[in-house]
């Protein structure tokens, strides 16, 4: 079965590919390009299929050996990646923990108290132990701790000072700066309601105006964007959309339309997605662009609106990367020939899981073994660890929360 749908999908590639001619510019010509080493990627394939009748693979055990190689070297980090350290953790440990990877308890302790040193005395997280708090490695040193899922992680996080950062970065139209004085955009809003939410210290106050903000944010595409008036974007739709929904608002904006404009965003040659219109393919849209597709199918269930058609390629979005994006020597990478690295690995694997599980039906391409668990469809978090952590975050003293996925 899995050859018969193959080789169908080489049909619809070639069928489908585009051809430079004379108005090309700089764009179309790297449209065809990576067309191109797209189609000849899925021809090699098929031509060992052929011989072999198996289908794709993930490699998990290169990919646990990239992810635990990375971590190993995470007390002396990246120089370039000084001031998302928080990331690193979060990127390294989410997608182990999605291929069911368990990481020993004195790493977990380790990471542990490497985040705790990134924790600011006036709360919220720095890129790096001494570094100014920042909405970006807040959420991305909360998601951390919550997936290392100890009391020891748990504890670690002073939630009336998070809370007091969270307030410190609010401004008056409802949206978020990144940071103290510095630039507001929409993912300073998602990055802020999901630790608020997943800590349990969400109050009316913190979101005032919040979600009329996000929605003066979705474009005339139908994405949403940084900012009022830019333009439409998967990452900043992905936080936009999940923001809504952690308000219970998802119905505010234009449902159909950003549904619209995220099924246009997947390739129709390659696959994947890309992160706006007239760009190209990259994989890490799998879970930006993908992830939307939970979140819109259950908006668009309640109000009596469910598409037809899967309007979502999921076997398409696996074929990319499982064909395309898988680096010989473990990790992922954006699109062909490109290097590998941790960020490209933590979304693409999430995106991969929602392709699998985003129907109640599971849709796993290749065998069993290529199986992923499930992802929070507002957290990118496996939803036990969530459950874990919320259920020990609203056994502390109480704060007012109203997040629709809190009890979940
Ligand atoms: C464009 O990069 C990228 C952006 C405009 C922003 C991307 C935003 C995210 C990925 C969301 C981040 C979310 C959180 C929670 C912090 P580009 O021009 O290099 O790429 P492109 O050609 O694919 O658009
Ligand atoms: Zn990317």
């Amino acid at each position: 079965m899995e050859k018969i749908l193959n080789l169908r999908r080489l049909d619809d590639i070639r069928r489908n590919l585009r051809f430079a001619n004379s108005d090309r510019t700089k764009s179309t010509e790297d449209q065809v390009h990576v067309e191109m080493t797209v189609y000849k990627k899925f021809e090699d394939l098929h031509s060992r299929l052929l011989l072999k009748s198996n289908a794709p693979e993930l490699h998990k055990e290169l990919h646990k050996f990239f992810l635990l190689d990375c971590l190993s070297r995470l007390p002396s980090a990246y120089e370039s990646l000084d001031a998302s350290r928080p990331w690193l953790c979060y990127w390294i440990l989410h997608p182990l923990s999605l291929m069911g990877v368990r990481v020993d308890d004195v790493t977990k302790s380790m990471i542990a108290q490497f985040l705790r040193k990134c924790q600011s005395p006036d709360g919220g997280f720095g890129g790096g132990p001494g570094q100014y708090a920042h909405l970006a490695p807040t959420y991305a040193a909360v998601c951390a701790l919550v997936i290392v899922g100890t009391h020891e992680a748990y504890r670690i996080i002073d939630r009336q000072k998070l809370y007091a950062f969270l307030m410190s970065v609010k401004q008056s139209d409802g949206s978020f700066a990144m940071h103290n004085g510095g630039e507001v955009d929409i993912r300073g809003v998602y990055c802020a309601l999901s630790v608020a939410s997943l800590t349990g210290i969400l109050t009316t106050e913190l979101v005032r105006d919040t979600a009329e903000w996000i929605i003066s944010c979705q474009t005339y595409e139908g994405g949403f964007s940084g900012c009022p008036g830019l333009e439409a974007h998967g990452g900043y739709a992905f936080c936009g959309l999940a923001a809504l929904v952690i308000l219970n608002k998802g119905h505010l904006c234009d449902n159909q339309a950003l549904m619209r404009w995220i099924v246009q965003k997947q390739m129709r040659v390659e696959g994947g997605f890309q992160g706006r219109t007239n760009k190209l393919v990259d994989s890490c849209y799998s879970f930006w662009q993908g992830g939307g597709f939970p979140l819109l199918y259950t908006l668009l269930a309640k109000d009596d609106l469910a598409p037809h058609d899967h309007l979502f390629d999921e076997r398409a979005l696996q074929e990319y990367i499982l064909i395309c994006c898988q680096h010989a020597q473990g990790g992922m990478v954006d699109k062909p020939g490109k290097p590998r690295d941790v960020y490209h690995t933590c979304y693409t694997i999430s995106g991969l899981s929602v392709a699998q599980h985003f129907l109640e039906e599971k849709h796993v391409l290749g065998t069993y073994k290529n199986e992923l668990a499930k992802t929070h469809p507002l957290y990118n978090i496996r939803p036990d660890l969530v459950r874990k952590s919320l259920l020990y975050f609203h056994s502390l003293e109480k704060f007012q929360s109203f997040s629709s996925y809190g009890s979940t």
